[in-house]
């Protein structure tokens, strides 16, 4: 059975993603850690679209997990035909104060297994010429971040390599897409790592989507078959005007206002 696999799904962005989709009748493999929420929303998601959606409880901040992922997929003869890499936790704090296990992990989840799952999945996608990754990024992609260091170079690693995928993977029609959301009400900045008082600096007053409004515009991009989109007007004006000046400057602007804001 062709299945659409979201990682991420049981909260935030990849939530919104699953109720979108299943509405245009994609059969859904959901993947996160929260067993109870996965188990409901495939069971709503069944029940109200008349579609499977069935879930893997995987921590994939643990080398083996997309590995584990990608074999239990098969062991219910699954042929992932859209892989979306969304599950991602962010960081927030002086680098140096911070919980460097916890760095780790986070690069583990927002990178290495992202890289592992395009790595397992795509070859049966090239084999049966049919199939198409989107890859999450963020604005952090664009920019490099202070008292955010790690988590915007996790999201540089997530852009640089899926930018590389999108052309080697041209050749088979495999259509991969970065997908780069802006600030979003979603959990993002209530983790561990995120919820402190750097965390909540970085998000006052600004320009902020709802998980609804990023994930219709991830669906409309990849059904345009865009390679690259940026959810958000204002937030693609912002990069636009990025991009004019050197990150060296940026990164200096962000580290000095947000020594400011937090009176230091
Ligand atoms: N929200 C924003 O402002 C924002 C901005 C730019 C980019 N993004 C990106 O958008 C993506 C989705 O974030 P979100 O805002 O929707 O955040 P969220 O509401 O915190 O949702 C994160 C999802 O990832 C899953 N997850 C977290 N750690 C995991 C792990 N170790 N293993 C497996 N799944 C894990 C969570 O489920 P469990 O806890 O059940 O595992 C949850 O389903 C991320 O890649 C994030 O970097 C978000």
């Amino acid at each position: 059975m062709k299945v659409t696999l979201i990682t991420g799904a049981s909260g935030g962005i990849g939530e919104a993603l699953a109720y979108q989709l299943a509405e245009k009748k994609h059969n859904l493999l959901l993947v996160a850690r929260n067993e109870e929420k996965l188990k409901q929303l495939c069971a709503e998601l069944s029940l109200k679209n008349g579609i499977t959606a069935q879930y893997i409880v995987a921590d994939l901040s643990k080398p083996d997990a997309a590995k584990l992922v990608f074999e239990e997929s098969n062991n219910r003869n699954f042929s992932v035909t859209l892989l979306v890499n969304n599950a991602g936790i962010g960081s927030s704090g002086e680098f140096s104060k911070n919980n460097l296990q916890l760095e780790l992990d986070m690069l583990q989840l927002n990178n290495a297994s992202l890289v592992a799952l395009c790595h397992l999945f795509l070859p049966d996608m090239i084999k049966n010429k049919n199939g198409s990754i989107i890859n999450v990024a963020s604005l952090a992609a664009f920019f490099p971040s202070p008292y955010m260091a790690v988590y915007a170079a996790s999201k540089v690693f997530v852009r640089s390599f899926t930018e590389a995928l999108t052309q080697e993977c041209k050749p088979y029609g495999i259509k991969v897409m970065l997908f780069n959301p802006g600030f979003t009400s979603t959990n993002f900045m209530n983790t561990t790592a995120n919820d402190n008082a750097w965390g909540k600096v970085l998000t006052e007053g600004a320009y902020t989507q709802t998980s609804d409004q990023v994930a219709t515009e991830m669906i409309q991009a990849w059904e345009k078959k865009k390679s690259f989109h940026v959810s958000g007007r204002m937030n693609a004006i912002l990069i636009k005007i990025g991009g004019l000046i050197p990150n060296s400057l940026i990164a200096k602007l962000f580290a000095d206002s947000k020594r400011k804001k937090m009176k230091l």
